[in-house]
């Protein structure tokens, strides 16, 4: 694992760095795999990275658009983060309607719905039962208590490491998250983390010791390159 930090001074020039790093992960992936496979995190940070991506002449046709969580909502309900990608970005340019695969949250049984997905992923990605597929980039937010993904304190979803998909938890409500051995299969898992909030929690996932089921985030290795793209206001003190 290659791990960089950068600190940005604001929001906007971490959103700015973040869609740099995208374009170039993009063609990069398209020029040596014909495709680019990118999970998309929900949350607030990343909607303005989204929306500067509206903006750009992309090769859509060869762009393939997954989500590393979900709530268990309706497509159409405003929690959901497949329907802020799309007000954001997806429905405002033409993309195969192929290349997006927005977790299943129609069944009525979380499990079933993860289940579902997982099989999705394992036939798009050509895996067989027991391998695990990497995207090619994988954007993560981070909450004020570590979560990342739908990967919440203390909670079963993270010692999950047989599926793609699982259940998460957060106080009670369900969610579907990629799982830990997913995430960490990436060739690029990219952290978008501002705000004061996020401070104390940077401070235990950044520590040399600490429980991860107390700040999951800390789960996060992957086998490629990891980035974190912190502003100043999260990542003042972060030693790195
Ligand atoms: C979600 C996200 C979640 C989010 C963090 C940070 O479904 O809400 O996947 O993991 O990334 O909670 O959210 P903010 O970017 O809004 O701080």
């Amino acid at each position: 694992m290659k791990k960089i930090v950068e600190i940005l001074a604001d929001r906007e020039q971490l959103v700015a760095r973040s869609h740099e790093i995208l374009l170039a992960k993009l063609a990069e992936a398209v020029q040596t795999r014909g495709q680019f496979t990118l999970a998309l995190a929900g949350g607030g940070t990343p909607k303005p990275l989204y929306e500067a991506l509206a903006g750009d002449d992309l090769p859509t046709d060869k762009i393939h658009i997954f989500w590393g969580d979900e709530r268990y909502v309706p497509p159409d309900h405003p929690d959901s983060n497949q329907n802020m990608a799309r007000q954001a970005w997806l429905d405002r340019v033409d993309f195969p309607e192929g290349n997006l695969h927005p977790m299943p949250t129609g069944a009525g049984d979380p499990a079933a719905d993860a289940e579902r997905h997982d099989a999705e992923l394992r036939s798009f990605f050509g895996v067989a039962p027991g391998e695990v597929p990497s995207l090619d980039v994988i954007l993560l937010g981070m909450g004020d208590d570590a979560h990342t993904a739908s990967l919440f304190p203390r909670t079963e979803a993270l010692q999950v490491c047989d599926r793609l998909v699982t259940v998460g938890d957060k106080d009670g409500q369900p969610r579907l998250t990629f799982t830990i051995p997913l995430l960490n299969k990436a060739r690029c898992v990219l952290f978008l983390v501002a705000g004061e909030s996020k401070r104390s929690a940077l401070a235990q996932v950044f520590a040399p010791e600490a429980d991860a089921d107390a700040y999951p985030s800390r789960y996060i290795r992957p086998e490629g390159e990891l980035w974190w793209l912190l502003d100043e206001a999260a990542g003042k003190s972060i030693d790195h």
